[in-house]
C-alpha cells in the first residue's frame, strides 16, 4: 500500500499546471473510436480511468498509437482510429476499473452493438449503482444485467436495434445524461434527455466536435438518431477538479497567488470558483476558446476565507470539488453547510462517510445529514493518519489538508491517486518543499517512446 506523509505547507509555487479533464479525455477517446478515420488527442489525461476507456476502445476495434509521453506523467498524445460506429465484438470481459464514466458511458455505446458484452470493475465500481443507466437503456431496447437491486457490475450489456426515448433524469447525472444520448446516436429519430439541474455538458460539446447533431432546448438535450462521429484532433485541456486542490491550497494561504495553467473553464465546471470567491478568496481567470471548450489561466490569491452554504443547484457543478470544499470549508472562518448533495454517497465511496470521519480525526468538528454535513471551521488542523476508502479524491484533499495541519498527515492507500492525477505527489511537494522565489515553471521534457506494449493486446483484458 503507497503512502503519502504530508508536512507543512512551505509556500505556493507560482505556477502549476494539471493534467488533462477526465471527462474530456474519456469522451474524446469514445468519440474518436466510434469515428471512422484519425483522431490525435493532445493533453490527454492518462490516468487509471482514462486509459481504462482507451483499452475499452481497443478492445472494440479501434486501433491506437501512442505519440508522446511526459515523464512522471505517462501518456499525453495519442492517435486512435475508429473504424465507425459498428464496432467489433471483444475477445474478452472489459476491464472499467475503478471508472464510473467508463462503464456508464460505454453501456450507452454497447447498447447500439449488436452483441454482448461483460464489463468488469474493481471491488468500490462493483458497489456503484447502474440501475440509473440499466433503466433508460432498457427503455430503449438494451439488455443490461448486473447483480442485486442496485444492477451492479459485472454487467452483461446486449446492445440490438434501439428505439429512440424521452427520459427525464432522476438524479443529476451527467453520467447517465451521456449514456442516453451516446445510446441515441445508434436509435433512428430523436433521442431527448431532461435534466432539471443542469450537469456538465462535455458530450454536448463534443458531439458537436465530432459532428453529431443535437441541440438543446431549455431543460431538454436531443441528439438525432443513425448518426456516426467524424474524426477531429481536439486538444484536451486542464482538469479544473485538478487543480481545485492547489486553489484550495493558495486560497487559504493570505499572501499567496498561485497561476494554474491551461485548465478547462466550462461553466457547468466553474462552481468551485464561484463558490471560493463566495468564502472570499480572490479568484480572476481568463478566457479562450477552442474545440469547444473554453479554459484559460485560473490566479488565486490567499486570504481569510468565510464560511459559507453549498447547496441546490451549484452542487452538480461541484460534485467531484465538494472534498477539497469541504477543506476549505475546515480552514474558513465560521460554518459552512452543505446540502442537496446525496450524490456523494454513490460515489468511488461515500464521500461525505469519509470525509467527515478524517476531518473529525485532524480536530474538526462535523455533523454528518443524509445529503450533506455542517463543518465549523477555524480549529487547528492536527496531522493524523487519514484513511482513504480507495478513493482519489479524498487522498487528495485530506493531502492538502496535511499541508495546513500541525504534525505529520499520513494518506494511506495513497495509490487511488492514479486513477484522476498523474504527478499529484510530485506537484504537492513543490508546496510542502517550497521553490526558491522566482522559480520559472517547469518545463516537462516531452519524451516520445514507444508506450505500445502498455496499450499492447496482450494487456487488453
Ligand atoms: C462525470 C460525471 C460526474 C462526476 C464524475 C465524472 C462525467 O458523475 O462525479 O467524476 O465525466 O460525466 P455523475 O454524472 O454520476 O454525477
Amino acid at each position: 500500500m503507497a503512502t503519502i506523509k504530508v508536512k507543512k505547507l512551505k509556500s505556493i509555487p507560482a505556477d502549476i499546471t494539471v493534467p488533462g479533464d477526465k471527462s474530456i479525455s474519456h469522451r474524446s477517446a469514445m468519440f474518436a473510436g466510434l469515428a471512422k478515420g484519425t483522431t490525435i488527442i493532445d493533453g490527454f489525461l492518462p490516468s487509471e480511468d482514462c486509459l481504462c476507456t482507451v483499452k475499452a476502445m481497443q478492445a472494440l476495434g479501434a486501433d491506437v498509437e501512442p505519440l508522446e509521453e511526459v515523464e512522471g506523467i505517462g501518456l499525453v498524445k495519442l492517435a486512435i482510429t475508429g473504424r465507425g460506429r459498428v464496432l467489433k465484438e471483444p475477445e474478452s470481459f472489459i476491464d472499467c476499473g475503478n471508472s464510473g464514466t467508463t462503464m456508464r458511458l460505454l453501456s450507452g455505446i454497447l447498447a447500439g452493438q449488436q452483441f454482448t458484452t461483460e464489463l468488469r470493475g474493481d471491488e468500490s465500481l462493483s458497489r456503484r449503482p447502474m440501475k440509473r443507466v440499466a433503466d433508460p437503456l432498457a427503455l430503449m431496447g438494451a439488455k443490461i444485467e448486473g447483480h442485486g437491486m442496485s444492477v451492479c457490475a459485472p454487467l452483461h450489456v446486449t446492445g440490438g436495434a434501439l428505439q429512440p426515448i424521452t427520459y427525464e433524469l432522476p438524479m443529476a447525472s451527467a453520467q447517465v445524461k451521456s449514456a442516453v444520448l451516446l445510446a441515441g446516436m445508434f436509435a433512428p429519430g430523436k433521442t431527448t434527455v431532461i435534466e432539471k439541474v443542469p450537469t456538465r455538458n462535455h458530450t454536448e460539446s463534443l458531439m458537436t466536435h465530432f459532428g453529431v447533431k443535437w441541440y438543446r432546448k431549455g431543460h431538454e438535450v436531443t441528439v438525432y438518431g443513425n448518426q456516426e462521429p467524424q474524426p477531429n484532433d481536439i486538444s484536451v485541456p486542464g482538469d479544473i477538479s485538478s487543480a481545485a486542490f492547489w486553489m484550495v491550497a493558495a486560497a487559504a494561504t493570505p499572501g499567496s497567488q498561485i497561476t494554474i495553467r491551461n485548465v478547462g473553464l466550462n461553466p457547468t465546471r466553474t462552481g468551485v470558483i464561484t463558490v471560493l470567491l463566495r468564502m472570499g478568496a480572490q479568484v480572476t481567470h481568463s478566457d479562450e476558446k477552442d474545440n469547444g471548450e473554453p479554459h484559460g489561466n485560473i490566479v488565486v490569491k490567499g486570504g481569510e476565507l468565510n464560511g459559507t452554504h453549498i447547496g441546490g443547484a451549484v452542487i452538480s457543478n461541484v460534485i467531484d470539488e465538494l472534498p477539497i470544499l469541504a477543506v476549505a470549508a475546515a480552514l474558513a472562518r465560521g460554518s459552512t453547510l452543505i446540502s442537496d448533495a446525496q450524490e456523494l454517497r454513490v460515489k468511488e465511496t461515500d464521500r461525505i462517510a469519509a470525509v467527515a470521519r478524517n476531518l473529525r480525526a485532524m480536530g474538526v468538528s462535523v455533523q454528518e445529514f443524509d445529503d450533506g454535513m455542517e463543518i465549523e471551521g477555524g480549529a487547528k488542523l492536527r496531522g493524523t493518519t487519514i484513511e482513504t476508502f480507495g478513493d482519489h479524491r479524498i487522498a487528495m484533499a485530506f493531502a492538502v489538508a496535511g499541508m495546513f495541519a500541525e504534525g505529520q498527515t499520513v494518506i494511506e492507500g495513497a495509490e487511488c491517486i492514479a486513477t484522476s492525477y498523474p504527478g499529484f505527489e510530485r506537484d504537492l511537494n513543490r508546496f510542502v518543499l517550497g521553490e526558491p522565489p522566482g522559480q520559472a515553471i517547469p518545463v516537462l521534457s516531452r519524451v516520445p517512446r514507444s508506450v505500445g506494449a502498455r496499450l499492447g493486446k496482450a494487456e487488453e483484458t
